[in-house]
Parts: structure tokens; sequence; C-alpha cells
């Protein structure tokens, strides 16, 4: 898994030359108004991604989606992406068979799998893209191609220097990244992570760092956003019912000053009620290398904490048995 995230730069710039190569003949070019991503776990989040960095600058709509049925309010009007890295994620299945009782355009994003063959045989537009590593090792693939698809139809501008500053950016700080995770990983030994997102760019980089503690260290982790949580989170602070968490607060240059101030003065008030508190801030200029490299960061501090627990971070047993048990029962 650290060697999978170690080559996360290649995968951005792969991926990137994957979605540009992908030229679909729409019947409705440049005739949406709105993009529902459909999609669970790490194939969902990299939906997120484009989600957020696209908010970053343009006023279109982008739902991501996780659930078994379409969202309401699915027209002719809205481009739906169907994401799953494996192709055989049930809620995904079933989401691409919804989107053949809507009028939105549908676009296939996967490695293989049941889903591949779908859209294979109904003709729908797929971006086909590597396989082999574990969804969320494949964040690059599962996001990125949607950003050039969006370029091409004239959805936004074009993400190619952005890919590029996040690529560069992780090739250049991930040894460092790599040391600090291991300093990190011995501070959480046994502790619950707590991870704040200061800034609304960075929100899904909190929820994708609970998400690999779950999946690569195997742990129960916790996400919030601040200054949100000071307004309710806080008071659960200090419950003797509790573990004293280790907390992150993810930073970015967009974070309101004042939020700062609140996490500072929230920490004085919960003294003693956690174990350890860390800043960690974005680096790199644009949105895109900002979310994706502090996504990185807390990639290599999961990775650290298997390590040092002695779990193996790629193995999903539980969740590859409830998929199996799942898929033998009808209804
Ligand atoms: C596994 C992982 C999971 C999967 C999820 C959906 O690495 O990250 O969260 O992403 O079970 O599977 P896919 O992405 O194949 O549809």
């Amino acid at each position: 898994m650290r060697q999978m995230v170690f080559g996360f730069p290649e995968q951005l710039l792969r991926a990137w030359t994957i979605g540009m190569q992908c030229h679909f003949n729409f019947k409705r070019k440049a005739g949406f108004d709105n993009v529902v991503i459909a999609g669970m776990g790490g194939s969902a989040i990299g939906g997120d991604v484009v989600r957020t960095v696209l908010g970053e600058e343009t006023t279109l709509p982008v739902l991501v989606w996780r659930d078994y049925q379409l969202p309401p309010g699915v027209n002719r009007k809205t481009l739906v992406f169907v994401s799953s890295c494996s192709g055989n994620t049930e809620e995904a299945l079933s989401a691409y068979e919804e989107t053949k009782r809507c009028s939105g355009q549908v676009v296939v994003i996967t490695s293989g799998g049941k889903l591949a063959a779908m859209a294979q045989g109904d003709r729908i537009p797929l971006v086909l893209v590597p396989g082999g590593m574990p969804p969320r090792a494949s964040i690059g693939f599962m996001s990125v191609p949607m950003l050039a698809v969006l370029y091409h139809l004239g959805l936004c501008r074009s993400y190619e220097a952005d890919v590029h500053e996040a690529s560069r950016l992780i090739e250049r700080r991930r040894q460092y990244w790599w040391r600090e995770a291991k300093r990190s990983a011995r501070f959480l030994f046994n502790r619950w992570p707590i991870i704040y997102s200061l800034s609304r760019l960075l929100d899904v980089a909190a929820y994708r760092w609970q998400c690999q503690f779950n999946e690569n260290a195997k742990v129960l982790a916790h996400w919030g956003c601040l200054p949100e949580a000071s307004h309710n989170e806080i008071m659960g602070f200090g419950s003797a019912a509790t573990p004293a968490p280790v907390l992150f607060g993810l930073v970015d240059r967009s974070t309101h000053p004042r939020t700062i101030l609140r996490w500072r003065q929230m920490l004085k008030l919960i003294r003693g009620a956690y174990t350890r508190a860390r800043l960690v801030r974005s680096e790199g200029r644009l949105p895109l290398a900002r979310l994706l490299g502090i996504i990185v960061v807390g990639d290599l501090i999961s990775v650290a904490l298997a390590e040092q627990r002695g779990v193996d971070p790629i193995a999903i047993l539980k969740i590859e048995q409830l998929k199996h048990d799942l898929g033998r029962k009808k209804g």
C-alpha cells in the first residue's frame, strides 16, 4: 500500500491522459446543467474530489450519490457518472440500472467487472481505468478522468496544469511526509483519531483520512469540520466513556482566521480530553494540489499506523465478506 501511495504522482498524470483520450459523441454536448456521480467508498471519494475542486470556481451543481437509487430530479440535462473501480459493487450496478429509467446522459468509470460489460453491451460511454489496485489506492483514476470528460464537454476549464502541479508536489514531498507519518502513527497507537477540516476545500480530505484509518489501519476514526464542530461536538469531549483521542486539524490557505482562533480556543477548553493535537497545512498553489497533497499525507499516516499495528493495509476482509454475503441474498 505504501508503494501504491508513493506511485500516486504517476497515477495522476496517467489518469489525466486516460480522460483526455476519451472522445464521446454525446447527443447533448454542452447541454448539461448538473452532474451526478454515483458510487461508493473510494470511488465516491474520487467524485467528492471532483465536486470540491469544481466548486472552487464554477457554479455547476455536482452531487455525489452513495446509494442504490439515483437522486430525485435527474433529467435530460443531467450528466450521470456511474463510478465503481471494481465494476462489481452492487449499489453502483443498481444505480446504473436506474439510469435506464431516467433521461440523463450516462458515463461509466471503472476498471472492468460487470459494470464495464454492461456499459459495453448498452453502448454507454466508458472510461476504462487500470485495475489491479484497491479502489482507495486508485483515487486518481477515479477522479481526474472525470475532470477531463467535463472539460471536453465545455463544462469546466482544462485541469492539466493542476494535475501536473499536484503530481509534482506529491513527488517532491512524499519522502518527508512518510517520515512525519511514522511520527504521527506513534502517537496514534491505541488512540482514536479525530480529524477536523478547517476549510471546505478539505472536508473531503478529512473524510478520506477517516476512511483510510478504517480500511488501511483497521481502526475506528471520526471526522468533522470546523467551525461547525465547535457548536456541538465539543460537548462530547471529556466524557469518561471515550478514550482521549489524537486530533488533527486540516488547514488551508482559505481557512478563515477566526476558524484557527476557534480551534485554539476549543483546544484550551477541552484540555486533558485529548492526547495530542496537530495542525496539518495543505501545500501547493492550486486547489487540486492542496487537496490531493493533504489526502496523501493522511494515506501515509494510515499506512504507517497499519505497519505499526502489524496489520495488512491492503486486506479488507469484512468489506469483501459483506459484499459476498449480500451478493448471495435476493431482494
Ligand atoms: C476498497 C475501497 C472501498 C471500495 C468500495 C466500493 O479499496 O476503497 O471503499 O471503494 O467498497 O468498491 P468500488 O470502488 O470497486 O465500487
